[in-house]
């Protein structure tokens, strides 16, 4: 049988998605009423990371660690990578050694290829095109805050990136309307936009995304690798903060969902993020670790 990977949320049915975030509740009760939960017993993880991270690397380290198993973190720095080894001798090399592969890094056509050459699961922990393992923790921050998401109206208020294409396929995963406000130039993946045109909204208008919508979504304007750009993008993106009078116009029991690092005065005002009425980002956050559980349960098990 083919090698299950998860590069993007669309390398599991929907039915899967769901099985994974109620996994995750369970894993989340668990963890937090320190009951063992030791699937992984013997299992390794190699973590691959060619950006920054703090959640990320936690969450699967820690969440390794709690499920019986190892995770060993490798950067190019220290690894052959650095040095010009190809991505696909890589693959061969790592995965004849680990169970699990976890890799976060520039093009999204790098993690292609090393799991095109992986004989475990691959693990997208983001890529300048998606980041779905965040998704599956903000799913299940709404499931907490709200039930269930399918058939809602969410809004995407900033850059149409790695972020907002995750949200594009989570909207047709998860069955919700997508309100997507960026400035021009800024856009979602084109060929992402016109595949699910009939979930998606795209605007000018903060105003029109947010109108009505039952969670306020945003990230930085500057992702990893753009930081050159951050002068021209803080221009570009004025009037796209999320703040108290953009979030007005959303439902009266709207959420605010940001997957962080969050730089208030930008993307979100501090009253926004800091508002524990409404914003569910620690909660986010945390669920990185129990979503992530589920999901390496579920490769394991494939
Ligand atoms: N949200 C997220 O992926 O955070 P890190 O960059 O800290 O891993
Ligand atoms: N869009 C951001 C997400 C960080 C978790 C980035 O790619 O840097």
């Amino acid at each position: 049988m083919a090698t299950r990977h998860f590069l993007t949320l669309k390398d599991c049915s929907p039915a899967e998605l769901r099985d994974i975030i109620k996994r995750a509740h369970e894993l989340k009760s668990l963890q937090r009423s320190g009951q063992p939960h030791s699937s992984a017993e013997g299992k390794v993880m190699a973590m691959i990371f060619e950006k920054s991270s703090t959640r990320t690397r936690v969450s699967f380290e820690a969440g390794m660690a709690q499920l019986g198993g190892h995770a060993l973190f490798l950067s190019p720095n220290d690894t052959q990578l650095g040095r010009g080894e190809p991505i696909e001798d890589t693959a061969k090399v790592i995965s004849s050694m680990v169970d699990i592969v976890m890799i976060r890094t520039f093009e999204h056509d790098r993690i292609e290829k090393f799991a095109a050459d992986s004989s475990v699961p691959v693990i997208n922990a983001l890529t300048d095109g998606y980041h779905p393992c965040q998704l599956l923790a903000d799913i299940q921050a709404y499931e907490e805050a709200r039930g269930s998401i399918q058939g809602k109206s969410i809004a995407w208020v900033g850059d149409g990136n790695n972020m907002c294409n995750s949200y594009i396929n989570a909207a047709a995963q998860w069955d919700f309307e997508l309100r997507i406000a960026c400035p021009e130039g800024f856009e979602p993946d084109a060929g992402l936009l016109a595949q699910h045109a009939d979930r998606i909204l795209l605007t000018r208008s903060p105003s029109e995304a947010v109108r009505g919508t039952n969670a306020v979504v945003t990230d930085t304007w500057a992702s990893m690798g753009q930081e050159d750009e951050k002068d021209n993008r803080n221009q570009a993106f004025e009037g796209f903060q999320v703040d108290d009078e953009l979030m007005s116009q959303a439902a009266s029991d709207a959420v605010f969902l940001h997957c962080l690092p969050a730089y208030r005065g930008y993307e979100v005002s501090a009253g926004v993020i800091d508002n524990p009425e409404t914003s569910i980002v620690w909660e986010e956050a945390e669920n990185r670790l129990h979503a992530q559980k589920a999901l390496i349960e579920f490769l394991l098990s494939q």
